[in-house]
């Protein structure tokens, strides 16, 4: 065995975001979305999700940070803190503080997403990301936020897998809007990377050392067939409209403190003359991690490397932001855990400057599309009652924390 230690101050954490774990909330797209019949696989809505917003989130965070975790990634949901343009929530304000209050004295630095994939009501009715006017709104809530929450948060993370979220809810039918239009896809794409920009700007005119950032996820995609030159070109397509072309357009822009790294697998990519929404690239890796809405691909560690080692060129700090398993039962989670946290370490042997780890999730949650069926927590949840049962998981993972080590 080998123990690979990390660097002192290294953040170890968990991430969540505010839909999925919050609840009480009818003010965005998605309870519009979970309302509509046979959108959530398992027939459920978010409901009280977690029941962080009634005051749970408290006590999984002092749970987390009983567990040696030192930081956590969570959200701001942007529709209860800006439920009609320009009007500001003040109590809803005031819940944060109070939130990111306690995470300071439980010693947990917080990283805050201002948006993930949920939208205000209003802003979705004018269009969602197809508008090129919204990113001026969210700068405008994220100016507000570093206003009102300032040096509660360590680090501001803009917005959480633009692409994912083009190819789901414009490209694709899963998530709203819904469009299945690939050209309005790449068209909501580049505003999403724009109004990063601005609101990047936004925070820094409020708080001129604030660190801002943004969350990519990056998958890696190779060529089911090495040696065939379709099967590289489709795969090197899609890794380009997915990641290739935002850390281009990020770099152009110098919007970035830092870079949040989402790694959950790999594809393989077979070239199909029938899959023209997919670029003509069908994902063929065997195992891999799906459900009928979503697939997170092959458990992939080494892929975790890569990408870090590759994203490194832009010489920023990077943080993976979220890493994890689908797993109810917990069968893979731990041995995922460790190999993916020693894969981070050997990018760090290999020059990229990794700052920090957020596994997803802390514990169970509404995992959009799939609804309550897709178990991701090292914490598993019982929503009826909302009682919490650590896995197996949560113990490694809990060692690793503590040592700031893994034995691999
Ligand atoms: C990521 C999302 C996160 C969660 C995990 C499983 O793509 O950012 O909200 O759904 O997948």
């Amino acid at each position: 065995m080998t123990v690979l230690r990390f660097p002192p101050g290294f953040a170890w954490g968990t991430a969540t975001s505010p839909h999925q774990v919050e609840g009480d909330n009818d003010a965005s797209d998605w309870s519009d979305w979970e309302n509509e019949p046979g959108r959530i696989l398992d027939g459920s809505r978010a409901g009280r999700a977690c029941a962080w917003w009634e005051g749970r989130a408290e006590q999984d965070l002092a749970d987390a940070a009983r567990r040696g975790q030192t930081a956590h990634r969570l959200g701001v949901e942007w529709s209860r803190l800006e439920p009609e343009p320009g009007r500001f929530d003040d109590a809803a304000f005031t819940r944060y503080a109070r939130l990111l209050d306690a995470m300071r004295e439980l010693g947990l630095d917080a990283m805050v997403t201002l948006h993930h994939f949920t939208l205000p009501r209003w802003a979705a009715h004018a269009g969602g990301w197809r508008s090129a006017t919204l990113g001026d709104r969210l700068a405008c809530f994220a100016a507000e936020c570093a206003r009102r929450f300032g040096g509660r948060v360590r680090w501001w993370a803009t917005i959480n897998e633009p692409s994912v979220l083009a190819l789901m809810a414009y490209a694709g039918r899963a998530w709203p809007p819904g469009l299945g239009r690939f050209d309005v896809a790449l068209r909501a794409l580049g505003h999403l990377v724009r109004a990063h920009g601005a609101a990047y700007e936004a925070i820094h005119r409020v708080l001129p050392r604030a660190d801002v950032g943004i969350v990519l996820n990056a998958p890696r995609f190779d060529p089911a067939r090495p040696r065939s030159v379709r099967d590289r070109a489709v795969a090197g397509a899609q890794d380009w409209v997915f990641t290739g072309a935002v850390v281009r357009a990020l770099a152009r822009q110098r919007s970035l403190d830092f870079l949040g790294v989402n790694y959950y697998g790999r594809y393989a990519v077979r070239f199909d003359v029938r899959a023209p929404a997919m670029l003509f690239g069908r994902h063929v890796q065997a195992p891999t991690v799906r459900t009928e809405a979503n697939d997170w691909g092959q458990i992939w560690p080494s892929g975790l490397t890569e990408q870090l080692v590759r994203l490194s060129r832009l010489r920023v700090p990077l943080y993976v932001t979220e890493n994890g398993v689908l797993d109810a039962v917990d069968a893979l989670r731990p041995r995922f855990v460790v190999d993916h946290v020693a894969a981070v370490h050997r990018a760090i042997e290999r020059g990229a400057d990794v700052r920090g780890y957020f596994h997803w999730s802390l514990l169970d949650n509404f995992e959009w599309a799939e609804g309550y069926r897709a178990r991701f927590g090292l914490v598993a949840v019982d929503h009826a009652t909302q009682r919490r049962t650590p896995r197996a998981s949560a113990a490694t993972y809990e060692a690793i924390c503590r040592d700031g080590a893994v034995d691999a």
